[in-house]
Formats: structure tokens, C-alpha cells, sequence
């Protein structure tokens, strides 16, 4: 238990810890990749070039902070939270590490009396504490399932099928051809992808495409060619260009909290833009495998039909299924899209496009895609009323906010 006095230093000393968050964070992960440059092997290096990640991480812990007498509050987030982390292997010995720097971060940009390093200190442990606790428990589930792992396990590429121009699905089965754990629809894995040349493994989390039950893992992955500015994506050329079938892949059992409520009977509607069309496809693939008569609007945003992944699966599941309905929007349709008219509307998917497919708010909305589409299809589902607790989504890279 905290003291009072512990808990009303640490709450006054919030607001200043956030003025000087960026500084804290990148002195925070300069001291720690110095120090522990093994750790490099988990942190997405890529997101701490783009000073993603840094933020997510620390906002964690001030938000944890302001709700230190009512941690219980924080759980739903401690989970997502340890969903990754579990997936990335991180264990308990690490808590101490980033304790140590975290604070020693905090000494060295703001140089607080010792009286709020020492606050500091007793209310990370408390905030240490609820996570390890929370990711013990899903470390022991993930062992504990029928064909589950702990940690990592490897696998081999069975089969590896282009969707689209862009998108490439790889059929994954262990090595030691033993069976695999289930999953919830929505889950992903992480894969350890040991790239020749490079010093440090580079890990990355893919959703599952498939529906669970089968004796594979399907996930289909987005080749990030990278523009002028922008590097391409180190993981995904490396899967697209090196990774066959034979290929054997390192990766962790199936996490995530961005699941289907199978219970629901309200319609279902799954919004994707892009790769982020994978978690929803497995979705879909689950209300069908299980005879589930509910509603379902498929929505998908895409540049064209060349870019666009599943097209023909998605059609044919809309002809079989009389449940099932189709949206798909062509930001820059080609000139056959443009003559065949293959799609439902040129641009993006809107608010409007919603209303007019939709009979009424009353659903459950999943969605997923790149972070502009997420924010504005959060921003239309917020414009709409929709009830929040019936709005669920997934972000492809760090926690960022939707709202603007
Ligand atoms: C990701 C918070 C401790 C390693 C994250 C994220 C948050 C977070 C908010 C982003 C989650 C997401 O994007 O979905 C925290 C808090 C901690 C803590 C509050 C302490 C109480 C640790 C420790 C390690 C660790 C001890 C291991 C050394 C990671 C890694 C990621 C991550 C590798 C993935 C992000 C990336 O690679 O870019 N953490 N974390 N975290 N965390 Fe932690």
C-alpha cells in the first residue's frame, strides 16, 4: 500500500513529468539500449526511430500513475498492454531494468528533491506489480492450452499465396509437428525474424486471417516498399523476398484483445482499409464456419483492385451467404476498375456511406486499417452516436489516440 503522502507527490508531479515527457523517454531508451543492448532483440527499432513508441510507453505509466489508488480501473488496459508484451516475451526481470532508467531518466531532465524520485520509485513497483501479475497469468494460459507454447516455437512455411500486388498470406505449420493452439478471431502472433546482416532480431506482430480451427496459422502480410522518406518495412520485404516455403519461422503463441463477441447477436460490422483487412477476414471466416446467422456488412476501402486483397473470396462468400453484404470503396481506381465498375464508390468510406448501407447504429463495429482511416471512421461511429462500448478496433503499430 501506498501513502497518502506518497500518492499526493506522485499526483502533483504528473503534469510536470508530461511537460518534459519527450525528453524523459528519449533519455529513458537511450539508457537503456546503452546499458541492456540485448534489448534491442524486442524494442521495434523502427518505431523508436519514428518516436512512436517511446510515447506509448511512458504515457502508460502516467496514466497508471493518476489512477495509482484505483489501479483496478486500468486493468482492460493493463491486458491489451500485456497481450503484447506476453507476445514479445517480456518477463518479470525486465521490470526492475526499465524501473532503474525510467527514473534515473527522471533525475536527469527534471532533477526532482529525493523525495519524488523515492515516490516515484514505490509507485513504478506498485505499477510493475499489476502487470506482471496480469502477464503471469497469460504466460500460464498460453503454456496450459491444448497445443499452446510459452514462449517461442517455430514453424514452417507450408504454402505462401499471393492476395494482391502488395499482400502475400503465408500457411504456417510447427516443426515439430505437434498441434496448435487455438485463437479468438482478431488475435495475432509475433514473429522473431533473424534477417541475414542484421546485428539484432526485429519482431513484428500479424494478425491471423484465417478462422481458428485449422492445423495451420495464416497471416497475410503488407510488403511496406518505403517512398523517398520513408524506409521500406525491414520485416515485410524480408517475408515477401527471403522467406519461402520450407522457410522456418520463430513466433509466439496467439495474443490480443481485439476479439469477436461471438455472443452478440446484434449485425456485424467489420471495417477495414488496407492490410488491415486481416483480423476482420478471420472474423468473417468464424461467423461462417460456425453457422452464425447474424447480420454481417463487410466494408473495405482499398486504392484499386490491384492493390485489393480476398476480392474473389469476399464475392463468393456474399453469394453463398445471403447474411453476408459487400462495401468496397477505390480511392484510385484503374481504368478497368473504372470500366468494369468492380466496386461500390470511388474515395473513401464515409459516415454516409454507413447510413446508407446500414439500417440503423445499432451494431457491433469492428475496425482496422491505417491510422487515417482509423480516425475517421472513429470520428463517424462517435458523429452517428454509435454506442461506444459497441465500437472495437485495432492499431497496427504502437497505442496512438483516434481522437482529433
Ligand atoms: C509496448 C507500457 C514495461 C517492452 C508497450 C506499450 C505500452 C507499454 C503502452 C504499447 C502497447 C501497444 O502498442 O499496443 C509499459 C509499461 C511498463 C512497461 C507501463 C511498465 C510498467 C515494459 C518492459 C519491457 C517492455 C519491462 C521489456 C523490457 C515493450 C515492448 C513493446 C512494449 C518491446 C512493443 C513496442 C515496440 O517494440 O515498439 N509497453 N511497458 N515494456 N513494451 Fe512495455
Amino acid at each position: 500500500m501506498l501513502s497518502q503522502q506518497t500518492i499526493d507527490i506522485i499526483k502533483s508531479t504528473v503534469p510536470v513529468l508530461e511537460v518534459h515527457g519527450t525528453e524523459i523517454t528519449s533519455r529513458f531508451y537511450h539508457l537503456l539500449f546503452t546499458n541492456h543492448p540485448e534489448l534491442k532483440n524486442v524494442f521495434n527499432q523502427t518505431n523508436q526511430r519514428k518516436g512512436r513508441q517511446p510515447e506509448a510507453l511512458a504515457n502508460a505509466v502516467y496514466a497508471a500513475a493518476v489512477n495509482i489508488e484505483k489501479l483496478e480501473s486500468i486493468i482492460p488496459v493493463v491486458i491489451q498492454i500485456g497481450h503484447k508484451h506476453r507476445s514479445l516475451g517480456v518477463k518479470p526481470e525486465h521490470y526492475p531494468i526499465v524501473g532503474q532508467f525510467l527514473l534515473q531518466a527522471i533525475k536527469d531532465v527534471v532533477n526532482p528533491p529525493e523525495e519524488v524520485i523515492a515516490a516515484w520509485a514505490e509507485a513504478y513497483g506498485v505499477i510493475a506489480d499489476a502487470f506482471i501479475s496480469v502477464e503471469a497469468d497469460m504466460y500460464n494460459k498460453a503454456e496450459e492450452q491444448e497445443g499452446g507454447w510459452k514462449d517461442t516455437r517455430k514453424f514452417k512455411v507450408i504454402k505462401k499465396e499471393k492476395e494482391s500486388s502488395v499482400i502475400t498470406s503465408f500457411y504456417l505449420q510447427p516443426v515439430d509437428g505437434g498441434k496448435i493452439a487455438s485463437y479468438k478471431a482478431g488475435q495475432y502472433i509475433s514473429i522473431t525474424a533473424s534477417i541475414p546482416g542484421e546485428q539484432y532480431t526485429h519482431m513484428r506482430q500479424y494478425s491471423l486471417s484465417d478462422a481458428p480451427g485449422n492445423d495451420y496459422y495464416r497471416i497475410s502480410v503488407k510488403k511496406e516498399s518505403g517512398t523517398d522518406t520513408t524506409p521500406g518495412g525491414m520485416v515485410s520485404n524480408y517475408l515477401h523476398e527471403q522467406v519461402s516455403v520450407g522457410s522456418e519461422l520463430t513466433i509466439s503463441a496467439p495474443a490480443g484483445d481485439f476479439t469477436l463477441d461471438e455472443s452478440s447477436t446484434k449485425p456485424l460490422v467489420l471495417l477495414s482499409g488496407g492490410v488491415g483487412i486481416t483480423p476482420l477476414l478471420s472474423m468473417l471466416n468464424t461467423v461462417i464456419n460456425k453457422g452464425i446467422k447474424r447480420e454481417v456488412y463487410f466494408f473495405h476501402g482499398a486504392l484499386n483492385s490491384e492493390t485489393h486483397a480476398f476480392n474473389g473470396y469476399i464475392q463468393d462468400v456474399v453469394k453463398e451467404h445471403s447474411n453476408v453484404k459487400s462495401f468496397i470503396a477505390y480511392s484510385n481506381p484503374t481504368s478497368s476498375d473504372l470500366q468494369s465498375k468492380n466496386y461500390d464508390k470511388e474515395g473513401f468510406i464515409t459516415l454516409e456511406d454507413l447510413q446508407n448501407v446500414l439500417s440503423s447504429n445499432v451494431a457491433d463495429f469492428y475496425f482496422c486499417g491505417p491510422t487515417p482511416f482509423m480516425k475517421s471512421m472513429y470520428k463517424a461511429l462517435g458523429e452517428w452516436k454509435v454506442d461506444p462500448s459497441s465500437i472495437h478496433y485495432e492499431i497496427f503499430g504502437p497505442a496512438e489516440s483516434l481522437a482529433e
